[in-house]
């Protein structure tokens, strides 16, 4: 199987950046092969263009995409899964993810008379600050669900997943004490999920 791997971190210097190599690592392990897009590092424009803006709110067709979007997708449509991961900003993926969204799912690829294949899989990998409880407690997490599969992935791919590692952030004690629990998470589903 070949995994699309979609990463989205301003910083190197990241739990985020850890987890999806160790992610990385269980993918090969599992002898699946991989393409990422790492989207700060391709410095990816998230604008939407008002061009782009007037095709996909009138579902036309012209005008055609723009190359850094085509690249996208057709990275989607040469493999059978794909992976976001990224630390949640604000309850939602980071800006540049977000836009990423708006440009590469168009009018004509993934909605409308739609090109996207259907892919076999589809996982969520999310980094928090906050504990999970706290997520689920007021509804967060919910929230995040349901934009990242009861919306963007919605009908798109056979299988879905969404893991969220909470308490990561910096002074949370529980960051540095859960960290090989969590790296070792991240390769398990790396290796077994696809
Ligand atoms: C701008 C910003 C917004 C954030 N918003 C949230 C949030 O809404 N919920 C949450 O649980 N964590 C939030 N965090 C914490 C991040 O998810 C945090 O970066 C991550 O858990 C720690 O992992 P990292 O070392 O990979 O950045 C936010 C962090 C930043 C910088």
């Amino acid at each position: 199987m070949k995994v699309f791997i979609v990463y989205c971190h301003p910083s190197d210097d990241s739990f985020t950046r850890h987890m999806r190599d160790a992610f990385i690592r269980g993918i090969e392990d599992s002898g699946n092969e991989y393409i990422i897009s790492d989207l700060y590092k391709m410095d990816f424009d998230p604008n939407m263009t008002e061009q782009e803006y007037l095709r996909d709110a009138y579902y036309r067709t012209e005008p055609d995409v723009a190359d850094d979007v085509l690249a996208e997708q057709e990275k989607i449509n040469s493999s059978d899964a794909i992976v976001f991961i990224y630390p949640v900003f604000w309850t939602e993926a980071p800006a540049k993810l977000v836009g990423w969204f708006d440009r590469v799912w168009s009018y004509g690829f993934a909605y409308g008379d739609k090109t996207m294949k259907l892919l076999d899989k589809a996982m969520i990998l999310c980094s928090a600050g906050n504990t999970t409880e706290h997520l689920e407690q007021f509804g967060l997490l919910d929230s995040m669900k349901k934009v990242m599969l009861g919306d963007r992935l919605f009908g798109r791919a056979k299988e879905t997943g969404f893991v969220v590692f909470g308490s990561t952030s910096r002074e949370n004690e529980l960051r540095e004490q859960n960290w090989d629990s969590n790296l070792q998470k991240a390769y398990d589903i790396g290796k077994n999920f696809f």
